[in-house]
Order: C-alpha cells, then sequence, then structure tokens
C-alpha cells in the first residue's frame, strides 16, 4: 500500500477567503458541517469519553495490560473471560438495514451493484490481493467484491445484515465464510484478516465509528482496513438522483450525519484515527452508473435500502416517478443511461 501520496486532494481545503462565496463553495461550507455533525453524532460525550482515550493510542489498546477493546468490552492479559460493560447508546440497525437492503437483491446484485466494479477492482490493485490473503468485507452485499477476491485466491469472509444478499454472495463465493451479522459486532476473533474493506458500509451503522473500531481489531496489526465512501456530492450527477429521493423520505434528525458526511477529507482521516488506525492515502474512483433502458435504471435505482425506505414511505410509484424526472438528462439517443459516480477511499493500516 503506498501511503507517499498523502498530499492528493490537497485543494479540497483551500481557504474560501473574505470575498463572497461561490455556489460551490457553500456546497463545500454545508459539507464540512455534515461532517462535523457526523462526528458529533458518533460521540456521546459520557460513554465515549474513556473509550476514545484509548482509541487515541492503538499501541495501548493492543498491550497486555487490561484494556477496553473496540466493543467496549474488558479483557485483560489473564485472558480472562470479556466483560460486558456499558456499551454505546446507539441503536443497531442490523435488523432495519437488513430488510431494507435485502428487500430487492437480485436487483442490487443484477444490476446496481455492478456500478461498484471498477472500485473493487481499483482498490485490489492498490491492496495488492494476492493468493492467500485472509480478507473479510464488512458489509459485503451480495457479494461481487468477494467474488473477485476468490478469484484471485484470497481466503474470504464477509458479513452482511442482509440474508438475501448473502444468499447470493454464497452461490458466488461457495468456500467463502458469508455470515448475517452486525458491523458494530464482528463475529471473528482479533487479528484475524490481513485485510478488511468496507465498500460503502461503514456508514450505514448504528455507530459507525464502533463498526469501524471493531474493523480494526479484526485485522492483524499492520494490515489493511479500506474505507470506501461517496466521492464529494459537488458537480457529482449521481448526487441528483440520491437527492431525488429527499422528499419521500422522512426528515432526519438534526444531528444525523447525511450521506456524504464522510466525503470531507479530514471528516474521514478522523473517522479511521479515531477508531485507531493509521490513515493512509485518500483517493478518488470514478465509477459511472449504466443502464440499458429506463426499466434497468429504475430497478436498480430502487434497490437500495435508501430506495425501500422512500417505497415504504409513499410506495413504488412515487419512487419510480422521482427516478424518473432525475434521470430525463441523463438520457442517450438510443434510450440508455450513464450517470457519471465517484467514490472515495481511504488506505489505513491497522
Ligand atoms: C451500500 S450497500 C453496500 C454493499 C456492498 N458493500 C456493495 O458494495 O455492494 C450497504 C450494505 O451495508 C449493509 N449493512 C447496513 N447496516 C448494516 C449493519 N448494521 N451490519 C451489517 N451490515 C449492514 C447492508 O445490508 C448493505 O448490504
Amino acid at each position: 500500500m503506498n501511503f507517499a501520496s498523502d498530499t492528493e486532494r490537497h485543494r479540497l481545503h483551500k481557504p474560501a477567503g473574505r470575498r463572497v462565496r461561490t455556489a460551490g463553495e457553500h456546497a463545500k461550507v454545508e459539507l464540512h458541517a455534515a461532517a462535523t455533525s457526523l462526528l458529533r453524532y458518533r460521540y456521546n460525550p459520557t460513554t465515549n469519553k474513556a473509550r476514545q482515550g484509548i482509541l487515541e493510542d492503538r499501541h495501548r489498546l493492543r498491550s497486555p495490560v487490561a484494556c477496553l477493546n473496540t466493543r467496549g468490552v474488558s479483557r485483560d492479559a489473564t485472558n480472562e473471560k470479556e466483560k460486558p460493560m456499558a456499551r454505546e447508546t446507539m441503536p443497531s440497525t442490523v435488523d432495519i438495514n437488513g430488510r431494507r437492503w435485502g428487500a430487492r437483491a437480485h436487483d442490487w446484485a443484477d444490476i446496481q451493484e455492478q456500478g461498484c466494479r471498477p472500485v473493487y477492482l481499483a482498490v485490489f490493485e492498490r491492496v495488492a490481493l494476492r493468493s492467500g490473503t485472509a480478507y473479510l468485507d464488512a458489509g459485503c452485499g451480495a457479494g461481487m467484491a468477494s467474488q473477485i477476491a476468490a478469484e484471485r485466491g484470497a481466503r474470504v469472509s464477509g458479513l452482511d445484515a442482509a440474508d438475501n444478499l448473502l444468499a447470493i454472495a454464497r452461490a458466488r463465493v461457495p468456500d467463502g465464510d458469508l455470515r448475517v451479522g452486525d458491523l458494530e459486532r464482528l463475529p471473528f476473533a482479533d487479528d484475524s484478516f490481513d485485510l478488511v474493506t468496507g465498500f460503502n458500509s461503514f456508514q450505514f451503522a448504528g455507530n459507525p465509528g464502533v463498526a469501524l473500531a471493531e474493523a480494526r481489531r479484526v485485522t492483524r496489526p499492520g494490515g489493511d482496513v479500506v474505507i470506501v465512501t461517496w466521492g464529494e456530492p459537488e458537480g457529482m450527477e449521481a448526487a441528483s438522483l440520491l437527492a431525488a429521493l429527499k422528499p419521500l423520505l422522512p426528515p432526519s434528525p438534526a444531528a444525523a450525519p447525511g450521506p456524504f458526511a464522510l466525503s470531507d477529507e479530514t471528516a474521514l482521516r478522523t473517522f479511521a484515527t479515531d477508531a485507531g488506525l493509521d490513515a493512509g492515502e485518500v483517493f478518488d474512483l470514478d465509477s459511472p452508473w449504466q443502464y440499458a433502458d429506463l426499466a434497468t435504471a429504475l430497478r436498480g435505482l430502487g434497490s437500495s435500502g435508501v430506495a425501500a425506505r422512500a417505497i415504504e414511505e409513499h410506495g413504488q410509484a412515487a419512487v419510480d416517478a422521482a427516478h424518473a424526472s432525475a434521470l430525463t438528462r441523463f438520457r442517450r439517443p438510443n434510450g440508455s443511461y450513464t450517470i457519471a459516480a465517484s467514490f472515495r477511499c481511504l488506505l489505513a493500516r491497522a
């Protein structure tokens, strides 16, 4: 993994100066506010205080003296049984997300997931996935990334909340260890993996910080943890498809992070370091969404957990109408659609 090019993306932090902000700069300010809100949301100032101090010292976290692990349980050098401690208060999202993301599992696997294929390939090139790599895809969904990794000889494990997606993943990776579970409570021992990825998954946990700290816990010291999230929304065509659903979703709590909260580089790095990771290179990957026709586009876009939520509230027809309207400007003369999307990746080391 290359940690040399941290200078990439520093243009993100250009000072706005004293002149009147452009529309783009306004968007940036809002993005920063959303990121700040994510970090606030992540911390419960009373219950997280002690743990955060420990998370900031990754060596102490691994130390044989009594410490907290990242699941909020205590353990010590004598290998005593783990003792439950007061756990973070955010409710788990595993049941509700499992149901929503699994609602249209085949549409996700056949259509929408294809749009991330270039991201999986690029990430595996960067981390030099090879034969024998012990690999966990945290929030593996229907398992395309797992399948690519298995084809390259990795020993694949995956975890997801959605049983229906996992059924597809198991068919694609028959030798994989693919489990239903919660990102916040990974059912794997400490230091089990050489590589853990979260392709657009950590942000869906009840407490994303706990989920990432879990990813770190199960990664061996020096192993790789990859966080993939949305790229910056400003100017991104796919962001308009997400925005189209906003009127069909219940209002979020004021402090809740939006889908782009981790797209801010500073927030993304803080997210990683708070989990005890060494944050390395941040880079963006373009991965366009392509659909042969409108019907395919509506099935693909309607298969996300977010769309499922909107469908619960307003019905399939309303969601299809919102997507169809937002799709109009991307229609090509042959009736197909291509929508630019970009994803931001952070390579980190446990
Ligand atoms: C945007 S999808 C990404 C899936 C897959 N990584 C991909 O690239 O296609 C988010 C995934 O996170 C899973 N998820 C959401 N909340 C979860 C939780 N608390 N525990 C485990 N998985 C969760 C969903 O079921 C869904 O498969």
